[in-house]
């Protein structure tokens, strides 16, 4: 280990007594400089006293479409950032189909890792995952970033008082909205399936979780699920539409909501997926990028909704919905408990005890995913800090299982398609 290096000791960070360059406690490596990558990044040299940033991993980099940020090395590929880079842990915000190979290589170098969900695109996947964890006795900490977000965080609290008794059932619904969801899951990362995992895996392993924190880590005893890809088909094209939204007739743009001029220039809420965000750089991802095409035809096979059930060993019974065509983006929750029920969506938390004047609470929120993004980051610095093998086991674990449950209703949604009228109900 190089002098100016400090020493990570069972998770411990020790500067060496020479060390004079740095006071940061963590040194990381950022593998994947896209839109997570940049987040993580950018705390990271806002808080240059508890972060130094190493290196960055970005094949955008190699090609100019990222410019690179000063005092850090650049890289064009994970491997070799891992390789050279001079760090105590790895922020891994790559596509999903390498989170496993990143995280498993991290692992064997001694790295502690904040590994953006899905942690693998198959059950095998996560299993590999938690034996290499088990292994090196290091943390992999999941960007379960709600968690860390200040309305869930009250929304447990609430939960948690027992005021509306004992939980009979849960309805969760996550209404992706029609702009975010054409983009990411029709015309983007995640419009096919072999790119790398499920809608639901992908995008719900969030909601899985939230539902697994909720409801104290317990495993759902039966699934069932239904969904699948509706409307973003070539048969579903209007009349003439053309494979680029800008070659379409005007009249036919005029009257389609997903036309790419109205989604990236006319408005402004999907440019955080970009690095350059300026009117003249929206313009060319509209003609010339991926995110420019027809959604009839994207070749995209993506399910864009989905409905599951989940039955707990004590009866409970939770709902969770993933829906593409909405027009708000948000997080509707409904607990009923044999004493009242409590209804949240993403602003407000209502509590209507039976019998009694329901309360509105209203979470101060700020920052992206409610703050949850930098929470996330204080988090990983202080169980970095925390150096417990056992701990940090149990942490993949319980992320784990709400993997578990998504790839098991996975399995039931394709075991009811394949089965045509079936009960659609699997043993979790
Ligand atoms: N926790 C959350 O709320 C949340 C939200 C969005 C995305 N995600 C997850 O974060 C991850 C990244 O998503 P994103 O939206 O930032 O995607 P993105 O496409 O913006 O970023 C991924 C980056 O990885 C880079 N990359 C590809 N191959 C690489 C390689 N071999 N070496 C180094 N870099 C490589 C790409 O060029 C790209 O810039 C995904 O797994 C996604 O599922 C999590």
């Amino acid at each position: 280990m190089d002098a100016g290096r400090r020493a990570v000791s069972g998770g411990r960070v020790r500067r060496p007594s020479n060390a004079t360059t740095s006071s940061c406690e963590v040194r990381i490596v950022v593998l994947g400089y896209g839109i997570r990558g940049r987040i993580y990044a950018g705390y990271a040299f806002a808080h240059a006293d508890k972060w130094s940033v190493a290196a960055i991993a970005d094949p955008l980099f190699a090609a100019g479409a990222l410019a690179a940020p000063p005092g850090c090395a650049v890289f064009h590929d994970w491997r070799e950032a891992l390789e050279k880079a001079d760090a105590d842990a790895a922020i891994i915000a790559l596509p999903d189909r390498l989170h496993c190979e990143a995280a498993q290589a991290a692992l064997a170098r001694g790295l502690h890792i904040l590994l953006e969900k899905p942690l693998g695109c198959s059950w095998e996947e996560c299993t590999r995952l938690r034996d290499a964890q088990h292994a090196a006795g290091r943390l992999v900490l999941t960007g379960y970033v709600l968690r860390f977000a200040a309305f869930y965080r009250r929304l447990r609290a609430v939960l948690r008082t027992g005021e509306i008794g004992s939980l009979v059932a849960i309805n969760h619904l996550v209404e992706i909205g029609y702009g975010k969801a054409a983009h990411a899951f029709c015309r983007g990362n995640w419009g096919r399936e072999e790119a790398g995992t499920s809608t639901l895996v992908q995008k719900c392993t969030h909601d899985f979780d939230l539902i697994a924190w909720w409801t104290l880590g317990r495993r759902p005893s039966q699934i069932s699920s239904f969904g699948s890809l509706a409307h973003w088909k070539p048969e579903n094209a209007p009349a003439g539409a053309a494979p680029r939204c800008l070659d379409c007739a005007a009249s036919t743009r005029a009257a389609c909501p997903f036309d790419a001029v109205k989604l990236y220039l006319d408005d402004d809420s999907l440019r955080y997926h970009f690095a350059e965000r300026t009117d003249e750089a929206m313009r060319r991802v509209v003609e010339s990028s991926p995110y420019g095409r027809c959604v009839y035809h994207c070749g995209n096979d993506a399910v864009n909704r989905q409905t599951v059930v989940m039955e707990y060993p004590d009866g409970l019974l939770v709902t969770l919905g993933m829906q593409a065509f909405t027009a708000k983006r948000r997080r509707l929750t409904s607990f009923y408990g044999t004493r009242g029920e409590i209804f949240a969506d993403g602003t407000r938390i209502v509590v209507s005890p039976f019998g009694g004047a329901p309360r509105e609470i209203v979470p101060e929120q700020h920052g992206a995913h409610g703050g949850g993004d930098h929470e996330i980051m204080e988090e990983f610095a202080r169980l970095v800090e925390k150096a417990s093998p056992a701990r940090y086991a149990a942490i993949l674990d319980a992320a784990l299982e709400s993997h578990y449950a998504a790839f098991k209703a996975e399995e039931a949604r394709c075991f009811c398609r394949g089965a045509g009228a079936c009960a659609g109900r699997r043993q979790a």
